[in-house]
């Protein structure tokens, strides 16, 4: 399982030691929330902020943009370091030009789905990327209640990427914690993002090491 922590519900005046932290836990991607103000109703961080943790970070940086007209901005992305990039299928009018857009830039490419977009919008696009990220709570704000048809989501997920047989990842994003992680993993997750359960634990590290041994 790769456990991703989001910085979104890090301290952001001491990022450089939050990263640190990440580095010296057993999280495998450091993972970035990027939100526009438009495609959610909030606005976290940009290619600066992406920039500053590059240059602290020992992990992986797993890029999630909640924002419109992606294709205007995944290269800035690409070149500040992000190894992952997501694009939402809801924001992208062309997503297969999106997809390989990401691709050609040498990065892994994800699409993420909001709560109530069907896996049906994956079909034609499932063969052609690395990560599918599921929103488990509705994209803008950390810290939200888990939705639980998640689990039916990922178990026909799982069948879609063995019907066409995709090396696809389930990434599960929002409200994750010790408690549903089991339930996730059984179900058929791969990754697991979470906020809120590690920044907001008096011991980070313990959490993110727990998480892991699910
Ligand atoms: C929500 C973000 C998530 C979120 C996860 O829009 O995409 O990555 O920050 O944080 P928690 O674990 O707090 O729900
Ligand atoms: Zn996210």
């Amino acid at each position: 399982m790769i456990i991703a922590p989001s910085i979104l519900a890090a301290d952001f005046a001491n990022l450089q030691s939050e990263v640190n932290m990440i580095n010296e836990s057993a999280a495998d991607w450091i993972h970035i929330d990027v939100m526009d103000g438009v495609f959610v109703p909030n606005i976290s961080m940009g290619i600066p902020v992406v920039q500053a943790v590059k240059r602290h970070a020992k992990k992986p940086m797993d890029v999630h943009l909640m924002i419109v007209r992606p294709e205007l901005y995944v290269e800035e992305f690409r070149k500040a370091g992000a190894d992952s990039i997501s694009v939402h299928a809801e924001a992208c009018d062309h997503l297969h030009r999106n997809i390989e857009q990401i691709k050609n830039l040498g990065a892994r490419a994800g699409v993420a789905i909001n709560p109530h977009t069907p896996i049906s919008v994956l079909e034609n696009i499932i063969q052609d990327i690395d990560l599918v990220c599921m929103m488990s709570v509705n994209p803008g704000f950390g810290a939200q209640k888990f939705i639980e048809h998640t689990y039916n989501k990922i178990l026909e997920l799982k069948g879609l990427i063995l019907k066409k047989s995709s090396s696809a990842l389930i990434e599960i994003d929002g409200g994750v914690n010790q408690q549903n992680a089991p339930q996730l993993m059984k179900a058929g997750a791969d990754i697991l993002v979470t906020g809120n359960f590690v920044f907001s634990s008096p011991n980070p590290k313990q959490v993110i090491a727990k998480l892991k041994e699910v």
